[in-house]
């Protein structure tokens, strides 16, 4: 293997020309396989005979079938392990795990119970490991955020965007890329439920504009776009009391009236109907969450060539 692994772990890892990159990238394979006659789509296979092993501690749905999916269409194959089916399960260390499938594999994408099993993983590997979500960030769901309000409102730099709720761990990589791409980013979050106050600092340090507050109409006043999340993430053990804590975040016809006329809404989903968002509001026409979950598709393309491509 030569050099350092290319990994992807988080947004700040990178900077801006090469965010920019794999959104390019990524863009440039949407096009592609959308202009190509049946039965030449991606003809060039750029990664063929690779193989990218996906660990899944967590489940999935969009994660795992795009990965698959864009591992496919770009001639490479896939290995989809359970960690409960691993000895990883049975106390076989995580840097050992990594050490083995480094033998095997061309890439690794770990859907991750703690964020310190992706750094482990990534540590010992000597392929790229790719973050499929962790309990602190989520890139790959935020460079398809990123690529589909570009694609309908416009550069991220001009754009104010709002994030309503739960400050998890995709509102985490939402601060990462607005700190790295640009644009305005306002949080409104309970007081209990704020971002890493870590990271915050990390985003003032870095210039990002950046602000928090606990108040979800302030924070959606003039934005060009409204993000919410479940409730309840996957690492969560206090359904009950989040439930009490988010109910006035619900993003509902009222508080999308307060953002800017025209405003989109998106979600990573799953979504839960009547919690953090209504039916009309997600189904409406101004929801882009199907194109969010189409766009994982052609981002984690453009993750997939970063991380691959230039390794020989
Ligand atoms: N948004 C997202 O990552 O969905 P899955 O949990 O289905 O992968
Ligand atoms: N915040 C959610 C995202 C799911 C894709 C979770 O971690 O469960």
């Amino acid at each position: 293997m030569a050099g350092e692994p290319r990994h992807f772990l988080d947004i700040a890892d990178f900077d801006r020309a090469e965010l920019q990159a794999i959104l390019a990238a990524s863009r440039a394979m949407k096009r592609t396989r959308a202009g190509a006659p049946r039965g030449q789509r991606d003809r060039n296979e750029p990664l063929k005979g690779r193989i990218l092993a996906m660990i899944f501690e967590r489940p999935s749905t969009r994660t795992r079938v795009s990965f698959e999916v864009a591992m496919r269409q770009l001639g490479g194959e896939v290995l989809m392990i359970s960690a409960t089916d691993m000895q990883l399960g049975r106390g076989e260390t995580v840097a050992d795990t990594a050490r083995v499938l480094s033998r095997y594999v061309d890439a690794i994408m770990i859907r991750a119970a703690k964020h310190s099993n992706l750094t482990e993983l990534a540590a010992a590997a000597g392929v790229p490991v790719i973050n499929g979500l962790t309990d602190r960030s989520h890139p790959c769901q935020v460079m398809a955020d990123v690529m589909t309000l570009e694609e309908h409102v416009g550069p991220l730099g001009d754009l104010t965007v709002a994030w309503v709720g739960d400050g998890n761990n995709v509102a985490a990589s939402w601060i990462q890329a607005v700190a790295r791409l640009g644009g305005r980013l306002r949080l409104g979050c309970p007081a209990s439920l704020m971002p890493d106050p870590a990271l915050l600092a990390w985003a003032k340090a870095e210039r990002a504009q950046v602000t928090v507050g606990e108040d979800p109409e302030a924070a959606v006043a003039g934005a060009h776009c409204v993000i919410t999340d479940a409730w309840v993430s996957m690492h969560d053990s206090d359904a009950a009391s989040r439930h009490n804590i988010l109910k006035p975040y619900q993003v509902n016809r009222r508080l999308m009236n307060m953002a800017g006329p025209g405003a989109k809404f998106m979600h990573c989903l799953p979504a839960h109907r009547g919690e953090e968002v209504t039916a009309e509001v997600i189904d409406g026409p101004n929801s882009l969450v199907f194109d969010e979950a189409e766009n994982r598709l052609h981002a984690q393309k453009g993750i997939l060539l970063h991380c691959l491509a230039a390794d020989g």
